[in-house]
């Protein structure tokens, strides 16, 4: 199998090494790299993950590397074509992810100040929360072209919205295609009218009430986990998505996947990161790619993109 490539994965939490897991599983990449402020942590993960080889049979290396206060370390990344940016806090039973906001600013800062001067061609794929502000915050400090810095949270969401119709109708997921659009928070906006069983609409399915049921258990998807765990948040799910996405980046598939992306025009709306499906390629995002949306989805789009227009607005001076 060729492989190619180099991919970095910034913070070696729960959500970092599942994903600088999957990302060396797929053995796609000659290199995944691992950083974490945390002294030793992202060593120990990559020798780990790399004694793991032989058993699950991928070739792929990985390393792993501490970073330092003042950016040491991150010469590690250099010349990667796609990075992948965990870092940040996760949240605690009863937090919103805009709970985060100041502390991941800082973080996001000094990550994306390093990316910039180190991997200065890369791909970025944020999945540092609050979401849609982090990865506004992540294109004003590296100054990439929007297209090349995406965020992670549409996959995530879809992926929650179509598990939770599958177990609501005990039918296997793969028969399942639901949608999210907007924010990665309160004004997340679950596309019902896109949604689908085997083909046959799921308000065929579904009545309205139990249809708005499994929208406000999308909408709660992360909190749900996090009041369980009692400590940190979701990370399975999440790094399948962020993987992926990264995957769909490396082999220039072409794919439309609902991810946070700068939106210019579309749907009527411009200026604004905000959750939309897009073709993903080897530069970030080709193009944002718009749906049918009934009146009231499209009226939630914008809400939502409102909502996160005035807290991008705020995140430049954090
Ligand atoms: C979640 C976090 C990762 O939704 O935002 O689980």
């Amino acid at each position: 199998m060729a492989r190619s490539g180099k991919v970095t994965v910034i913070g070696a939490g729960y959500y970092g090494s599942t994903t600088a897991q999957r990302l060396a599983e797929y053995d796609i990449f000659d290199e995944v790299v691992l950083t974490d402020v945390v002294d030793g942590k992202a060593e120990g993960l990559a020798l780990d993950l790399n004694q793991s080889r032989p058993i699950e049979g991928f070739e792929t290396t990985i390393t792993g590397q501490t970073t330092g206060p003042d950016g040491e370390g991150y010469e590690a990344i250099a010349g990667s074509d796609i990075v992948v940016i965990t870092a940040g806090l996760p949240r605690k039973p009863g937090m919103s992810r805009m709970d985060l906001i100041e502390t991941n600013a800082k973080i996001m800062r000094a990550v994306a100040e390093n990316v910039a001067r180190h991997a200065p061609d890369a791909v970025v794929i944020n999945v540092a929360n609050p979401l849609d502000e982090m990865t506004a915050l992540a294109q004003i400090v590296t100054g990439f072209d929007k297209s090349r810095i995406i965020g992670q949270a549409g996959m995530l969401d879809t992926a929650r919205f179509t598990n939770n119709v599958a177990e609501k109708l005990g039918v296997p997921v793969s028969s399942v295609t639901t949608l999210t659009l907007g924010s990665h928070g309160d004004t997340m906006v679950p596309v019902p009218s896109a949604c689908a069983v085997d083909g046959k609409p799921l308000t065929e399915l579904l009545s309205a009430d139990e249809i708005e049921e499994l929208v406000t258990r999308t909408r709660n998807g992360g909190a749900e986990v996090v009041a369980l765990l009692k400590t940190g948040s979701a990370y399975y799910a999440p790094s399948a998505a962020a993987a992926r996405m990264a995957k769909a980046v490396a082999e220039d598939s072409g794919e439309v996947m609902p991810v946070c992306a700068w939106v210019d025009g579309e749907y009527g709306i411009a200026g604004v990161y905000l959750g939309v499906q897009a073709e993903i390629g080897r530069e970030g995002i080709r193009k944002v790619v718009e749906t049918d949306l009934t009146d009231s989805e499209l009226a939630g789009l914008k809400e939502a993109a409102e909502a996160v227009r005035a807290k991008q607005a705020d995140v430049k001076d954090l």
